[in-house]
């Protein structure tokens, strides 16, 4: 018995010898093609043949009875490990983003007076209601307590009966998961959808925290470059390209941070039509919805089968500090997110879900108020950056606005730390959001004055720039 044991041991170590020789041989090769590609100038990410690869290796654990599934997590690896032996690796892209903020926030710290136009903040305060009702929970409750990580029921459904009153749908509490923060509804999305298994798509330029969450997820990901040139027009090819090499998960950021691009109606519906066709989960971020200068149609509003709908009260009611927010998806997917919050953050405060409450109940027009000021910041910029050399597009939505400067091989990151010195302006590095070290992001979550003087003397800087 034990004689056979071992013999099977040494059978075991001897198989897997010749696995990682063979391992070892087939990254050697892909490491050759890489070289190729150069050579031939051409682009190491060829999703068409990963798509062949992967139907090749799903065809023989067919013949050969092994299961599919775990087929598709070893060749998800093995092309993935090529992609790095070829040089190509997925580094977050969050320090660019925080770095200046982080700096910025100590230049601060130490009395220095800053425009600060890097952070992603309204300036709005939240409406006077909402701080009296966590006042008045934390003065009336004698024990601030744990409560349900889903959130309290109260909270989910204000938040139903708010979004089926808004969208004219029929969500139930049950589909709904208090957050804290946007963010966090990102975060747990992302891990509970994706993993080494799948593949994720992301629409460059992004918000470079979905990008940490997919690395953390270890999950493969896919990258549709827009450009301004194109006025960020996504192309539905590109998408079916990528669904056909197998996402699991595309990202929507809706208005676009940073580009504050809207998707039309029409190019929303072919995506959800493609997303529905290959059973992919499209994670709608729409956390800047408040903020659209033109037509907008969210997630909620298609018939999108699979989604994961991210909303918070930061921006929209000016709370960002009190890090509230929700998801919106089928029962089955948030409690699987509801387990994330379980076993990390416990529970949003109930005190601030009963502020939350008070803010869903914010009339009309207030909200209409902060998206009309924010508009008219878009107008100010403008006006300034139609003056000068920078080439833009219009936002549509949202709070950013992502110039592009035409100097070639300019560098977006070592002109942001140079700005902050010399003129004191905060601005986050285009290379934050994706492959674009010509472009930066400015806010528009400030003053006025902030904004006219903050971008003149980035033109200032940049005129500088050219002539040295
Ligand atoms: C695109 C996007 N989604 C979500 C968030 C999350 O914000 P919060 O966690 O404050 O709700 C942000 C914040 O900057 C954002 O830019």
């Amino acid at each position: 018995m034990s004689n056979n044991l071992e013999i099977s041991r040494k059978k075991i170590r001897e198989l897997d010898r010749k696995i990682l020789i063979l391992i070892n041989e087939r990254l050697n090769v892909a490491e050759r093609i890489g070289d190729t590609k150069k050579k031939s100038n051409l682009s190491p990410i060829n999703l068409k043949v990963e798509k062949s690869v992967l139907d090749n290796s799903l065809q023989i654990s067919k013949t050969i009875g092994l299961s599919e599934e775990f087929s598709k997590k070893i060749i998800n690896i093995l092309i993935s490990q090529s992609l790095k032996v070829q040089g190509i690796t997925s580094e977050g892209r969050s320090k660019y983003l925080y770095g200046v903020f982080e700096k910025a926030k100590e230049m601060t710290s130490k009395g220095e007076k800053l425009i600060r136009l890097e952070i992603g903040e309204p300036n709005f305060l939240c409406p006077p209601s909402v701080k009296e009702a966590a006042r008045k929970a934390l003065t009336t409750n004698e024990k601030i307590g744990y409560v349900s990580a889903a959130g309290t029921k109260e909270l989910r459904e204000a938040v139903a009966n708010k979004v089926n009153q808004t969208h004219k749908l029929e969500i139930s509490p049950n589909q709904i998961l208090i957050t804290p923060g946007g963010k966090f509804g990102v975060f747990a999305g992302i891990l509970t959808t994706v993993s080494e298994v799948n593949r994720l798509l992301l629409i460059e330029p992004y918000w470079p925290v979905y990008e940490e969450c997919a690395i953390l997820a270890r999950t493969r990901i896919d990258r549709i470059h827009t450009v301004l040139d194109n006025s960020w027009k996504i192309d539905l090819e590109k998408i079916k390209e990528a669904f056909n090499a197998g996402t699991k998960l595309l990202i929507l950021c809706n208005p676009s941070n940073p580009t504050g691009n809207i998707i039309p109606e029409d190019e929303l519906k072919s995506i959800v039509e493609l997303a529905n066709d290959n059973n992919v989960t499209i994670l709608a971020d729409e956390v800047y919805d408040v903020y659209a200068f033109k037509p907008f149609k969210s997630i909620l509003e298609t018939s999108c089968n699979d989604f994961i709908y991210i909303q918070s009260f930061s921006k929209r009611y000016g709370m960002t500090g009190w890090r509230v927010g929700y998801a919106i998806s089928s029962p089955t997917t948030i409690k699987k997110m509801q387990k994330m919050m379980q076993i990390s953050a416990t529970c949003v405060p109930e005190f601030v879900q009963k502020a939350a409450i008070k803010a869903l109940e914010t009339d009309d027009a207030t909200l209409t108020k902060f998206s009309k000021t924010m508009k008219k910041r878009v107008e100010i910029a403008s006006k300034e950056l139609d003056d000068s050399p920078l080439s833009y597009k219009k936002p549509d939505g949202g709070m950013y606005i992502f110039p592009r400067v035409n100097i070639e091989k300019f560098n977006s990151q070592d002109f942001a730390l140079k700005l902050l010195a010399e003129q004191k302006v905060a601005v986050s590095p285009g290379q934050a959001f994706g492959d674009y070290t010509r472009y930066f992001r400015i806010s528009l979550g400030g003053s006025e004055e902030d904004i006219k003087e903050g971008i003149h003397r980035i033109v200032k800087m940049i005129e500088k720039w050219q002539d040295g």
